[in-house]
């Protein structure tokens, strides 16, 4: 079948023995996040070129981070979160969530990153966005999903777009950083982009 999600039951490269379920792109998988993860995770939320365009303002404590990580794995009927894995080398490299889903409307937000700035540009974050978004319609089942982005984040922009995200809206100096106040451009993908939408 061309364009569906393609799912692997692969070996753990880090676990002799242990085979998977991994949600495979074209350069990523996606992957449940394991509590081997955590310093990675750690690391990249307290580093200011990650978190420059997340809403994450504060550093971030070890035991918060781990905290955080317990309730990924544990994760409420309204969140998923998933461990970003290169599918050449299969290091760890960023980490996506869908967040706030409505499971009658059948809507979510997401988020993610790449928390290597060595890694950007290289493809990977928008092959995690697109086997994310065929994930969430083929297998979830959603219909809708949205991304906050600051408008200072062109890259992240540009990326959505060419996978077909529409600008929904727009929340008007709606977030302070760096002394000054940013709009938030919500970003929005349609399962079936209805008539009244601009096609991408
Ligand atoms: C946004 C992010 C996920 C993109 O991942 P990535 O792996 O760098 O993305 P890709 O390599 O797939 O694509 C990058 C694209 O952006 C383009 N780009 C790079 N810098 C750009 C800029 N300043 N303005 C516009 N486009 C830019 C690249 O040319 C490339 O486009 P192309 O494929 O048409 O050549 C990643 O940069 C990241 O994690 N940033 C920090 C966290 C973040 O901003 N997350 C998103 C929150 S909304």
């Amino acid at each position: 079948m061309a364009n569906r999600t393609e799912r692997d039951l692969g070996p753990d490269p880090h676990r002799e023995g242990r085979k998977r379920f991994m949600i495979a792109g074209e350069h990523v998988i996606l992957r449940a996040l394991e509590r081997e993860d955590l310093e990675r995770c750690y690391r990249w939320m307290n580093d200011p070129n990650i978190v420059r365009t997340l809403k994450s303002r504060y550093p971030i404590a070890f035991q918060n981070e781990l905290e955080w990580l317990e309730g990924a794995m544990h994760p409420g009927p309204a969140e998923r979160h998933f461990a970003i894995e290169r599918k050449d080398d299969r290091s760890h490299v960023g980490n996506a969530s869908i967040h706030d889903i409505d499971w009658v409307s059948r809507t979510g937000w997401f988020g993610l990153f790449i928390g290597e700035p060595s890694a950007w540009n290289r493809g990977f974050g928008g092959d995690a966005i697109g086997t994310l978004v065929r994930f969430a319609f083929d297998e979830m089942n959603l219909r809708k999903l949205r991304i906050n982005v600051f408008e200072y984040n062109e890259r992240a922009q540009h990326v959505l777009l060419a996978h077909g995200f529409v600008e929904e809206g727009k929340l008007v100096r709606d977030f302070y950083r760096e002394g000054q106040y940013h709009d938030i451009v919500i970003l929005s993908k349609f399962r079936e982009a209805p008539a009244e939408m601009p096609q991408s």
